[in-house]
């Protein structure tokens, strides 16, 4: 077994790699990682030589361009790590028999909906980020469209953290700063644990011998249970900070909700980007059939972790390391 993993040096790619390495990798899997050095995704060229160099058997694509912002005037780079770079991978895996997973974002949605969004809803990104990566899983859906032997999950996730720069560490930087923090309260979304999300994804394509094992091929959402704020989630990560023993010269209290519109970003956000994550329950489960879609009446009500209790391990975690 020969993984390959796209993106070590960011979030998703170290917890691979953190994961990886705390367990008994038996000698038949080689495990190899990839980062801009090694490859730049943006060309086409070196990355389909790559593959072929490597031939691997499951793609672990935790690489993207993430930068939300500068996505707006970088359209063309987006779209060549979002969309093109995923498509090229797909197309080797699905020639060559391997498994590929891929990772994609609530901003595909434009956060219209009033309720839960499931797998199947429609896409309608908002923003340059949004649009290359709606355009990634489409034309990984593609690829894999009538090809009956290879296996794809395109993980849908959301407000991410993990070993890196993200919303909570800038949050306590911030809290250490100043006395008052205003936040925006009416944007609603599930936050996710890097650690957590390779670790469900490995739970969905591997078996303890890793080998990779049967399973629906297609979108999941992945995402803890719960919801909150980007309010909610200030307020948690300094609360949890506070609790760890971490001076702070802002508490929860401090941290005034605001409108997004009153915090004008160059890229528009979804309003609404909670995502049902029933269905990747049901998978691991053993519960989802290729016919089933009873997670499309289902809510996030979740046998999964809730997203507060991990952001409190993950604060208190940060605060043991010293880096709050
Ligand atoms: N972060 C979030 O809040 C969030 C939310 C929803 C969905 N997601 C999705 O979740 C997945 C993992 O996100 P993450 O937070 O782990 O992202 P991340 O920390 O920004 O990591 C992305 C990695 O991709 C690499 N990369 C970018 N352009 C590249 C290029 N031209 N060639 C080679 N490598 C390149 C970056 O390399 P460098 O380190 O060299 O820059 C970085 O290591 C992505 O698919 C993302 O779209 C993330």
């Amino acid at each position: 077994m020969n993984i390959l993993v796209f993106g070590k040096d960011g979030q998703l790619g170290k917890a691979f790699k953190a994961l990886f390495d705390s367990q008994t990798i038996t000698k038949n899997v080689v495990i190899q990682y990839v980062g801009r050095a090694d490859c730049d995704l943006s060309d086409a060229n070196a990355l389909s030589n790559l593959l072929l160099k490597t031939s691997p058997d499951l793609i672990i694509n935790a690489s993207a361009y993430t930068a939300v912002d500068k996505a707006e005037n970088n359209v063309e780079m987006a779209f060549a790590i979002n969309a093109r770079a995923p498509e090229l991978m797909a197309k080797y895996a699905s020639e060559h028999g391997a498994t590929f997973l891929h990772y994609s974002t609530d901003y595909v949605f434009d956060g219209g909906k009033s309720g839960w969004y499931i797998e199947s809803d429609e896409r309608n990104p908002l923003s340059i980020y949004g649009k290359s990566k709606t355009a990634g899983e489409i034309a990984v859906e593609e690829v894999f469209a009538n090809v009956a032997s290879s296996h794809f999950a395109i993980f849908r996730t959301s407000w991410v953290y993990g070993a890196g720069g993200n919303f909570i560490r800038t949050m306590l930087r911030l809290a250490k700063e100043r006395d008052e923090l205003k936040v925006v309260h009416d944007q609603r979304g599930v936050p996710t644990s890097a650690d957590w999300l390779a670790k469900v994804s490995l739970a969905l394509v591997l078996d303890s011998q890793f080998q990779i094992k049967p399973f629906t091929s297609g979108i999941y959402h992945a995402v803890p249970a719960g919801e909150t704020t980007w309010h909610g989630l200030a307020c948690a990560a300094v609360q949890a900070a506070l609790d760890a023993g971490i001076a702070l010269k802002a508490k929860p209290g401090c941290i005034k909700p605001i409108l997004a519109a009153e915090y004008p970003l160059p890229a528009l956000r979804p309003a609404n980007s909670r995502m049902a994550n029933r269905k990747l329950q049901l998978a691991l489960s053993g519960g989802l059939s290729d016919t089933s879609n009873s997670y499309n009446q289902a809510q996030n009500m979740s046998n999964f972790p809730a997203w507060d209790g991990m952001v409190q391990q993950y604060v208190s975690q940060l605060a043991k390391e010293g880096l709050i």
